[in-house]
């Protein structure tokens, strides 16, 4: 009878470990996601590419005056959705960009019509030269937030979370919670959240709009000084690694602005 808790409790072991990637198995399936975690996805297929450019030094203005005469010529084959110069965070010298498309078969028609379409890639060519490095990630927008307009011009800050692996299972509802208490106490608009589905696993990134860089800095320091805001983000920090943030300015021909 002595063997019998011992046995059972690692028939328990298995048991659990046979449950626990059984899950693991399921977060994979994208039909999975519960209405209230930062599912991998939303449940069409429509991603947001994220295109970070760092141009060589002081190209900045050449770069953005190309661009801006010839980007009709790109938005013609699929849609942009914002166009930012980078102020802040990181490397100077860098633009962000993001394009929407309804999924991959979208994306490699447009990228097939974009290589054909002479007119633009003859547009292309003086820029090439500006450009240091490229980087992609697609995205998609979380299940509980659509994507946002502001009604006027202001500056944007994308907040990049590094969270722990595991994935939306394990973090989703705090970070929601986290987002969230800074939406309802109106410190801040939010654009979206989007959640990385390649480029850096585990990330997830919010876009925030505000009507200048000085009423973003006070929402940010009032909010760190709310209780409620606090308690949020006490939660969701457990499940955080790293985190960085990028005010934007948007470019003249920029849809979001
Ligand atoms: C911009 O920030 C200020 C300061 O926190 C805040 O009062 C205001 O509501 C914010 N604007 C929006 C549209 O969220």
């Amino acid at each position: 009878m002595a063997v019998l808790p011992s046995a059972r409790s690692s028939a328990m072991l298995v048991l659990r470990s046979v449950l626990t990637r059984a899950l693991a198995a399921r977060k994979l399936a994208p039909q999975v996601c519960s209405s209230f975690a930062t599912g991998p996805r939303q449940y069409d297929g429509t991603f947001y590419e994220f295109r970070t450019y760092c141009l060589k030094p002081s190209k900045m203005n050449e770069f953005l005056e190309n661009t801006k005469k010839n980007i009709h010529l790109r938005t013609a084959h699929s849609e942009l959705v914002g166009f930012w110069s980078v102020e802040f965070g990181g490397q100077v010298n860098k633009v962000f960009h993001i394009w929407k498309y309804d999924n991959f078969a979208h994306r490699t028609e447009v990228r097939k019509a974009v290589a054909k379409d002479k007119e633009w890639q003859q547009s292309l060519t003086p820029n090439l030269g500006l450009i240091d490095k490229q980087e992609i990630e697609i995205t998609y927008l979380v299940p509980w937030c659509k994507l946002e307009k502001p009604a006027k011009e202001g500056v944007y800050e994308l907040v990049s979370f590094q969270m722990k692996p595991g994935g939306p299972a394990l973090w989703g509802d705090a970070f929601k919670r986290a987002i969230n208490a800074h939406v309802d106490l109106g410190y801040s608009k939010l654009i979206g959240v989007f959640h990385t589905e390649y480029g850096e696993l585990n990330r997830v990134h919010v876009l925030w709009w505000n009507e200048s860089a000085d009423s973003r800095a006070a929402g940010r320091h009032q909010s760190h000084e709310d209780p409620r805001v606090v308690a949020a983000v006490r939660e969701s920090v457990n499940y955080l690694v790293s985190q960085q943030n990028m005010l934007l300015i948007p470019t003249s021909f920029s849809p979001l602005k």
